[in-house]
């Protein structure tokens, strides 16, 4: 990755050592706080080909891993982990001896029980899911080494408080569209880190958030803004 210039607040350039002061979660948090991260063409495309890695650049891959090494757990839809062929996260949580878990919001427990998640991961996978998922799914989840948890419904007051009864605050929502959708719908996002790469996708793909009914908008504020190489680093926050 080249220099990352600090835009605002302006200050010196940053290198790859400070990249996890400037992400910090806030302090002594009393309740999970929903980060959220993606990566989006100019155009608002939220990937290439069925998948984000063609939006990638080495900024944003520095700054997604330090999020994941930030984080008690990562919060992502099925349809995310099926695209993109979730496995579990490799590198420890800054100051654990363990990655965080990666908890898999699905209504149909319809998994591959090949995917990475079960495979190919120092800790179980979570999977929230609810008893109207086919039991021989869940089941077969289980089997495979998830930590099935039929949770009363989806929402996501209810998907955070599973996450606060196991003392997992810092939370980081890798997507997609669909989850991150719901979650601001319930006006439960309290930050994005949104990458802009320098690209142009046009193609048919979707923006980062989708939800079927509306949603008065929601003003965010801009708490942070990075650049490297054309890529800008936006870091917004809900109430700033
Ligand atoms: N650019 C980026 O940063 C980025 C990040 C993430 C994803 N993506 C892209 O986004 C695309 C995937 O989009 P997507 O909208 O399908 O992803 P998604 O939000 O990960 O998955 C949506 C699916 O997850 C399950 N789900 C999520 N929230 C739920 C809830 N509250 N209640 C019940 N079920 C819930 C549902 O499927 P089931 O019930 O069938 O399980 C739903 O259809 C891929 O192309 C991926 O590459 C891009």
């Amino acid at each position: 990755m080249g220099p990352v210039r600090r835009l605002l607040p302006p200050g010196p350039d940053l290198s790859d050592d400070d990249l996890p002061g400037v992400y910090a979660y806030p302090p002594a948090l009393d309740r999970p706080w929903v980060r959220v991260n993606f990566v989006s063409s100019l155009d608002g495309a939220v990937s290439v080909d069925g998948a984000s890695a063609g939006l990638g650049t080495p900024a944003d891959k520095a700054v997604f891993g330090v999020l994941r090494r930030l984080a008690d757990v990562i919060l992502v839809g099925s349809g995310t982990a099926r695209a993109e062929r979730y496995r579990g996260a490799r590198t420890p949580t800054i100051g654990r001896d363990a990655p965080p878990p990666i908890a898999v919001v699905t209504g149909s427990a319809a998994l591959e029980t090949d995917l990475g998640l079960f495979t190919d991961t120092a800790v179980p996978t979570i999977v929230l899911t609810t008893a109207e998922a086919p039991a021989d799914r869940r089941a077969a989840l289980r089997e495979a080494g998830g930590d099935v948890v039929e949770l009363p419904d989806l929402e996501p007051a209810t998907i955070l408080g599973e996450l606060e009864r196991r003392g997992l605050r810092r939370v980081l929502c890798e997507g997609g569209p669909g989850l991150h959708g719901d979650l601001v719908a319930a006006g439960a996002v309290d930050e994005l880190c949104l990458t802009l790469s320098p690209l142009l996708a046009a193609g048919d793909a979707g923006r980062i958030a989708r939800s079927a009914g509306g949603h008065d908008p929601e003003r965010m504020g801009l708490d942070q803004v990075l650049e490297s190489d054309g890529t800008l680093l936006l870091r917004y926050r809900n109430g700033a």
